[in-house]
This record gives C-alpha cells, structure tokens and sequence, in this order.
C-alpha cells in the first residue's frame, strides 16, 4: 500500500480544496497547508496584486516555490491551487509526496461557486464561463494523470466529503504519521 507523506487536493477553482482540506486535516488529526494563503504570507499581497506586479510568470514561480516548502513540512493535508499542475516540476514534487485526490466538480456548480469573486485574476474575464471551461480543457487531463483518487465535489458538502474520506483514505494509503504495513 501506498506510504503517503502528506494528503494533496488537486483541482479548479471553486472545487473546495480549501475548505474541504481544512475538515480533512481536522478529521486525521493533521496539520493544514494552503499554498495560496502561503503565498500570500510570503509576500504580503493578494493573489490579484502578485498577477498585477509579476504577471502569471511571477505568481507561477512563487507557486512552486511554496509547494516545495509545504512539502518539506511534517505530513499534512495540502490545498494547492488550480494551476499548479501545469508545470512539471509541480507535478513531480506532487506524485513523490503522498496521496493525491482529485476534487472533480460539475461546471455549472463550479460558476455558481465562483461567480463574482474578484480573488481570482484569471477570471477577470468577460465570458467566465468559457475561461473555466479553456482552463479545465486544458488542466483535467494533467489532474486525472496525477490523482490517486478522484472524488466529485458538486453535490456534497465538505464536512460531507471529509467524513467519507476519513473513512475510506485508511484503505487506500498508509496515512502521514503511520508505520508502512509490511
Ligand atoms: C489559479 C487558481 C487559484 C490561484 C490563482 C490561479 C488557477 O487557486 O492559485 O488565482 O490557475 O486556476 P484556487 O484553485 O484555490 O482558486
């Protein structure tokens, strides 16, 4: 069985790698990292104002930045941000630290979550919906690569989610913290 250093939720915007990684982490008792809210620590500005100052190019180094840091953090349960995928030392930083779950969710659920939320410069966009579907047409191939499991998050709450998780993640992986079964 897989020995998972951390737990990573991978997936697009609005899919609830935040909140459902917070009630996860509490659900086994380990720690929460999420890469955005480090970023935005490290530098003292929004996720906006890094797009502004540094372009996408910025924002995207300060990513992996961050998740290396989180990765070398005792295990936890890690919320990374929608694009993180893209770049390939991303992706194999990501599948050499632990169990991956992609958090799936339906795209008329996914514009409802984020309709109007200026935190996310990539949708400062006249036609969002098209800009969330160009997105996924391009990152689901590279989530589905990467995940472990994958897990629809539409019709679910996170405390919903998190719950059955908890459950069924002891036996798909050694959970962080625990001694690999022989
Ligand atoms: C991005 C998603 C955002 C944030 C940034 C870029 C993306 O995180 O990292 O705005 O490229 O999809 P969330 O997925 O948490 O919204």
């Amino acid at each position: 069985m897989q020995q998972a250093s951390h737990i990573l939720l991978i997936g697009p915007m609005g899919s609830g790698k935040s909140t459902l990684g917070q009630a996860l982490a509490a659900r086994l008792g380990l720690g929460f990292i999420d890469v955005d809210a480090r970023i935005v620590a490290a530098t003292g500005l929004s996720i906006p104002a890094i797009f502004e100052a540094e372009g996408e190019a910025g924002f995207r180094s300060r990513e992996t930045a961050a998740l290396l840091a989180a990765l070398q953090e005792p295990p936890a349960v890690i919320a990374t941000g929608g694009g993180i995928v893209l770049a390939d030392a991303n992706r194999e930083a990501i599948r050499a630290a632990g169990f991956v779950i992609y958090l799936h969710i339906h795209p008329d659920e996914q514009l409802r979550r984020v309709a109007g939320d200026h935190n996310r410069p990539l949708l400062d966009h006249a036609d969002p919906a098209g800009q969330l579907a160009r997105l996924q047409a391009q990152r689901e191939p590279l989530y589905r690569a990467l995940a472990d499991l994958t897990v629809d998050t539409s019709a679910q709450t996170s405390e919903q989610l998190a719950a059955a998780l908890a459950l069924r993640l002891p036996q798909l992986c050694d959970l962080p913290g625990k001694q690999a079964r022989p």
